[in-house]
């Protein structure tokens, strides 16, 4: 079924009926069915199998080529991770003995630790089962009643998830902008614990934070500085370790690097690199941690042998970075706004909500796995198709997205 532009208006809008506030689940904060019979659902894919150069397997759709997916380095397949996976399976077995602090600990936790803190030039370094649970713990953990954590708006959930869990004062301010970050620090007087968070790159906008700026409202304001690298540990600087490399700056510009394992890194985790104080505390006041079964030996081997290829392969981030660049400006020069990042999220901004969904769906149908985004998650009136690329990508592959996605565009009048 075609989706028409009126059914689509419908679909995405809160429920109107009135809320049994008695009933769980509450409503959902879209209309989920809407969408579903709209024919613009596209969430939840099954993919069956991955294919080499970044292309997949879907349920009922066949063979598409990933725009959606965020294994920038392309490491999902690379022999020597494979094989340390296979390795640790032999010698640790399946699962762990519970939480890291009471029996999970295995040699190599420890080794990945070490791995993690001399990539990231830190003294020491925490891992926990999830990106996401690292900043939650970590921000809650640090941070107490009274308080203040001051976070840009459009920093990630998890982040978002953890000041609010940690109970301190929030201030938020929008994006990117430090005038304001700045009369927020200067309001605070009182000698208490002040913690500025952001993303290193938005993944929303494929921009990459000011990081000098941000460093200098911490020092003449007293604050300290977490960074998020979940977008840019692989991707940011000629080795790839991130923001400080990509800015020149020294190694500890940041005193509380997070990164998660599920990006660049193939594998599932987080993890928080920082001075020994810090980590030390981590380890024994982070309920993440502490209370939550270790990661599995399988995915710590795979991380650590992914650190390695990237430190003996570091080719293949010049090569990610120079196919997404192609791909924005190929784009720019067909006449769409991509932006103003310099990174492998490319946002297609379209700006109408309907205009957006149809053409997600035309590229969909016609063999590109990407995603509409919609506000709330980016601002009212710039929703927006947004593409990650990997190095996995082939130029080919590409040239067909961006000529598949002007057609569309063509079609639904957004050129
Ligand atoms: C910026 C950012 N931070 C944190 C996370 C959470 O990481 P994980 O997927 O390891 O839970 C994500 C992943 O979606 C992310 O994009």
């Amino acid at each position: 079924m075609e989706a028409s532009r009126t059914m689509l208006d419908r679909a995405y809008i809160n429920p109107s009926k009135e809320e049994d506030r008695t009933k769980i689940p509450p409503n959902t904060f879209w209309n989920i069915e809407e969408a579903k019979k709209n024919n613009i659902y596209f969430y939840l894919k099954e993919i069956k199998a991955v294919k080499p150069h970044g292309r997949v397997i879907v349920e009922g759709l066949g063979e598409m080529i990933m725009l959606g997916g965020y294994s920038y380095l392309g490491l999902k397949e690379h022999p020597k991770i494979h094989e340390a996976t296979k390795q640790a399976l032999d010698e640790y077995g399946a699962g762990t003995d519970g939480s890291r602090f009471l029996a999970g600990t295995f040699s190599l936790h420890n080794a990945l630790e070490k791995t993690i803190a001399r990539f990231k030039s830190t003294e020491d370094c925490i891992t926990f089962t999830s990106g996401y649970l690292a900043n939650v713990s970590t921000i809650s953990t640090l941070l107490r009643r009274n308080d203040i954590v001051f976070c840009d708006k459009m920093n990630h959930a998890s982040i978002i998830d953890g000041c609010l869990f940690s109970r301190a004062h929030l201030m938020r301010y929008p994006y990117g902008d430090l005038e304001m970050l700045e009369k927020y620090l200067k309001k605070i007087t009182a000698r208490v614990r002040k913690l500025v968070v952001v993303d290193a790159v938005y993944s929303m906008e494929g921009t990459i934070a000011d990081l000098p700026g941000i460093k200098a409202l911490c020092q003449k304001y007293d604050a300290y500085l977490m960074v998020d690298e979940a977008h840019s540990v692989g991707v940011l600087g000629e080795r790839g370790t991130g923001i400080e490399e990509y800015f020149n700056m020294p190694k500890d510009t940041i005193d509380i690097k997070m990164g998660t394992l599920s990006k660049a890194i193939p594998s599932t985790g987080g993890y928080v690199a920082g001075n020994s104080e810090i980590i030390n505390f981590l380890k024994h006041e982070a309920r993440g941690f502490l209370y939550s079964g270790a990661p599995s030996s399988t995915a710590i081997a795979a991380a650590m042998a992914a650190f390695q290829v990237i430190e003996e392969e570091p080719s293949r981030i010049q090569e990610l970075n120079q196919k997404a660049g192609y791909f924005r400006t190929r784009l720019k020069e067909e006449g769409f706004n991509v932006g103003e990042g310099q990174t492998p999220i490319v946002p297609i901004i379209i700006g109408e909500f309907t205009a957006t969904s149809l053409l997600a769906k035309y590229c969909q149908d016609n063999g590109i796995f990407i995603h509409a985004i919609h506000p709330p998650v980016v601002t009212e009136g710039s929703s927006r198709l947004r593409a990650s690329i990997t190095y996995s990508n082939t130029v080919e592959d590409l040239d067909y997205c961006v000529e598949t996605i002007k057609t569309g565009a063509r079609k639904f009048g957004i050129l």
